[in-house]
């Protein structure tokens, strides 16, 4: 088990308690987070699952891979710690991980 924040757009924070081996996005869409579509379920192949990882995160995040990458395209308003939530799975490292909702999805 490890904690997660999704800062909506709005600026509402969700505290989450979540299973390590999860996804960010998973947690989200099961905790309807608004902003987090997920519209091919984690197949990294919509890009409508974009977050921002706090910049106290980025580097045990990591970046993202070439795969990633190219669908990151086709995210709105992509900035250096945009990753797609779907492709970062939650572990002990990554206890206390904050992410942040971008205005819209693609
Ligand atoms: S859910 Fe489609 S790319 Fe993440």
């Amino acid at each position: 088990m490890s904690k997660l924040t999704i800062v909506a757009f709005d600026g509402t924070r969700h505290d989450l308690d979540v299973q390590d081996g999860t996804t960010v996005m998973e947690n989200a869409v099961r905790k309807a987070i608004p902003g987090i579509e997920a519209e091919c379920g984690g197949a990294c192949a919509c890009a409508t699952c974009h977050v921002y990882v706090d910049d106290a995160w980025t580097a045990a995040v990591g970046a993202p891979e070439a795969m990633e990458e190219d669908m990151l395209d086709f995210a709105f308003d992509v900035r250096p710690t945009s990753r797609l939530s779907c492709q970062i799975k939650m572990s002990p490292a990554l206890d206390g991980l904050v992410v942040h909702v971008p205005e819209r999805q693609a």
